[in-house]
């Protein structure tokens, strides 16, 4: 009988030791996600307090959401230096966005890369006042897709009102003046998602127009974040 009791204890303790690791286990692997990513990644660079460019410091990811990231265009296709690509894809593959815009294509390299780490639903929106940049077998491969929507225009002169509220994920990344990045800015807001993230490149003293207005932005309240060792800096609108 006492065998018996043992048993059952033994069975319900078991069971219990499931459930709890299933629910402790869920809840610990979340809070690694968003510790990791941020920690590592963003929080000890506050856009007031750029840190210096630390290229060789490996960027450290978090390999739940970003272990299948993919970085393959060379160098020439691309402004980013490599470190920037990966800081901008796993923030990309973090946000796990449905619809994107990337205001300044040149000669595809972030499209390309938007395309090839994301899943087959997501629509890729591209600004740019010409796409003549974009060498031809990349641009056959965009198109091929089916999910790359090319818009010629000057961003300044973009009508929002088809795009209201549609993109999960904007990446500002066109004209360096600081009107334009002001403009294109203030456009990104009417056209993003609640919860949605703007990303802008050129977040640099050599760049004093972005690097003003991000700083006016920030100034108006906005949580605008530096990624450490890069010129992106990005804010999350919820
Ligand atoms: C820095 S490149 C974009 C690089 C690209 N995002 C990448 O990472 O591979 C800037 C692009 O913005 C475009 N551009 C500059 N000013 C613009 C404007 N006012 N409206 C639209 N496109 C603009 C240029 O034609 C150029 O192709």
């Amino acid at each position: 009988m006492n065998s018996q009791i043992l048993k059952l204890a033994q069975i319900v303790f078991h069971f219990i030791r499931l459930i709890l690791k299933s629910l402790l286990g869920e809840a610990l692997a979340k809070r690694k996600l968003t510790e990791m990513y941020l920690d590592v990644l963003f929080e000890k660079s506050k856009l007031s307090q750029v840190a210096p460019p630390t290229p060789k410091e490996p960027i450290l990811l978090a390999p739940e959401r970003v272990s299948d990231l993919y970085v393959h265009l060379p160098e020439q296709f691309t402004l980013l230096t490599e470190r920037e690509l990966y800081a901008l894809i796993s923030l990309f593959k973090e946000s796990n966005p449905a619809e994107v815009l990337e205001i300044g294509c040149f000669k595809g390299g972030s499209s390309y890369h938007f395309l090839l780490n994301s899943p087959s639903t997501t629509q890729i929106y591209s600004v740019d006042k010409s796409f003549s940049h974009v060498p031809t077998h990349i641009m056959k491969e965009l198109e091929e897709s089916k999910r790359f929507h090319p818009i010629e225009t000057g961003s300044t002169n973009l009508d929002v009102n088809p795009y209201r509220k549609k993109f999960d994920f904007i990446f500002v990344d066109a004209s360096h003046e600081y009107d334009d990045v002001k403009s294109d800015t203030l456009k990104s807001l009417e056209m993003l998602k609640a919860g949605g993230t703007i990303v802008w490149d050129d977040y640099s003293p050599g760049y004093p127009g972005v690097y003003r207005w991000l700083h006016e932005f920030k100034d108006q309240g906005h949580n605008v974040l530096n990624i450490q060792g890069t010129s992106l800096a990005f804010c999350r609108f919820i």
